[in-house]
């Protein structure tokens, strides 16, 4: 599901944009050599469109810019609007209706994750003959050790397992209701050993290091998969002193420290092709950054002008596209219209939609903004394509969204983990 608004602009981290992949397929790159390329992905969290140098931000990605300039940029690439589904897609290629993902993410508290008898993408690269690493957040479930990454085809991991937390302490606060207590503890771990000797040392640098090491170690003749979810540029707005330098200008405080983030999360990216180059893996790597999710949905009301459409209801959350035609439905996210910062004066645009709006249908190639709602104009292409909805939704599987397991509670080991 891509935005409503195309290039709107977050002013905190709250909002988020699904964006862009760069696809850097090298020369020579697994062809005619006859070994299969090493294949590195970065995903970045929560990345705005607005925010990288090659998409005319003031925000300075010199390396990711050069990356986009050598690269395949694939600038009508969607991602999902939360990390859970976007995740569970990238790692089992399944569209999260087929795994009962669809819903919100995996809480802390939830007995849940990504249903075992998906083959996962790791697991298959294994078969294939590489070695694989997973750096960085996973959020795909860990109420049991199955759920792990080492248990899900990587064959080492460093990273967390939830889906935010303090960059530096590495610490996730929630609360748990069925204790009515708020629990905050650490959720960090090399492998399936929980990791205390990191503590005020910031998560994107500690996994920077990590990933680098591993290609600086790994034997060139062996194709290699190295996973890299980093947890920037995710809330909480830190980042160290020294990023914000060149930032003086951004007046707003969060930007500012936001600007300073994607800094630090292009100077990563620029230590890993780095070492990538250094070890000589470079020219048959494809190396792949991403964004991971984009924004944040809830339920809508009915649009009265609908049912004798079809029969799926457009209250659900969906989105389809077929050709030149974009059709949503159900809560669009946020309506509002964010200028660009430079034009930024502290309001946004807000939307001009009845709330109870709940099915829009734009032409994209004329309207690449999906500014102007054409549903009426075209009930057709919106019959057609809500029909194709309601096939999707006939053959998808239940929702997963378990309550809260009081046995979550950390409060004995001091670490967020499997507790089953
Ligand atoms: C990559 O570079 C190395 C060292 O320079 C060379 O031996 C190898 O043949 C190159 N591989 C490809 C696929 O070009
Ligand atoms: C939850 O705990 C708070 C104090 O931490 C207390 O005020 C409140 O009454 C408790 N709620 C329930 C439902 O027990
Ligand atoms: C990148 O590498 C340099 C040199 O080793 C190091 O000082 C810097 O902290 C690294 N940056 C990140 C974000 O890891
Ligand atoms: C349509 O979906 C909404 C939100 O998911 C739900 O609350 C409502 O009951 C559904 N309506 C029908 C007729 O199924
Ligand atoms: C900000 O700019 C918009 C037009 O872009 C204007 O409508 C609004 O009144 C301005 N708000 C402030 C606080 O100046």
């Amino acid at each position: 599901m891509g935005p409503r608004r195309a290039p709107s602009l977050p002013r905190g981290p709250g909002l988020r944009l699904p964006l862009l992949l760069l696809l850097l397929l090298l020369q020579g790159a697994g062809a005619g050599a006859g070994r299969p390329p090493h294949l590195v992905f970065v995903l970045a969290d929560d990345l705005g469109w607005h925010d990288v140098g090659f998409h005319g931000s003031r925000i300075r990605t010199p390396r990711l810019d050069a990356l986009a300039a050598g690269g395949v940029l694939l600038d009508n690439y969607y991602t999902q609007p939360l990390c859970t589904p976007s995740r569970s897609q990238l790692l089992s290629g399944r569209y999260q209706i087929h795994t009962g993902l669809q819903h919100q993410i995996i809480w802390p508290c939830q007995p849940s994750c990504l249903p075992l008898d998906e083959k996962l993408l790791p697991q298959l690269l294994k078969e294939a003959g590489y070695t694989t690493h997973m750096v960085g957040k996973w959020h795909l479930g860990m109420y049991r050790k199955e759920c792990l990454p080492t248990r899900r085809g990587f064959d080492t991991y460093f990273g967390y397992l939830l889906g935010s937390e303090d960059y530096y302490s590495h610490e996730r606060c929630t609360f748990i209701d069925a204790l009515n207590v708020t629990r905050c503890a650490l959720d960090f771990r090399d492998g399936e050993e929980v990791a205390t000797g990191y503590k005020n040392m910031y998560s994107t640098s500690v996994f920077t290091e990590r990933a680098t090491a591993l290609i600086t170690n790994h034997p060139p003749e062996k194709p290699l998969f190295l996973y890299l979810a980093l947890q920037s540029v995710h809330q909480p707005l830190q980042v160290p002193e020294e990023y914000l330098k060149p930032y003086d200008f951004i007046q707003d405080k969060n930007r500012y420290h936001y600007a300073g983030m994607v800094s630090l999360l292009d100077e990563a990216v620029g230590n890993v092709t780095a070492a990538l180059k250094s070890r000589g893996l470079w020219n048959n790597t494809v190396f792949i950054f991403s964004t991971g999710p984009g924004r944040s949905m809830a339920p809508a009301k009915h649009d009265s002008f609908l049912p004798e459409y079809s029969t799926f209801n457009t209250s659900i959350h969906a989105a389809i596209r077929h050709k030149n035609w974009k059709l949503l439905t159900g809560y669009p996210g946020c309506g509002y219209w964010f200028p660009p910062p430079s034009q930024y004066n502290g309001s946004a645009i807000p939307p001009s939609d009845p709330p109870t709006k709940t099915l829009w249908l734009f032409d994209i190639d004329r309207d690449p903004e999906e500014r102007h709602d054409v549903s009426r104009e075209h009930p057709h292409v919106v019959r057609q394509l809500l029909s194709r909805l309601q096939f999707y939704h006939k053959h998808s599987v239940p929702v997963y969204f378990p309550a809260q397991d009081p046995r979550c509670d950390p409060k004995s080991t001091g670490a967020w983990g499997p507790w089953m």
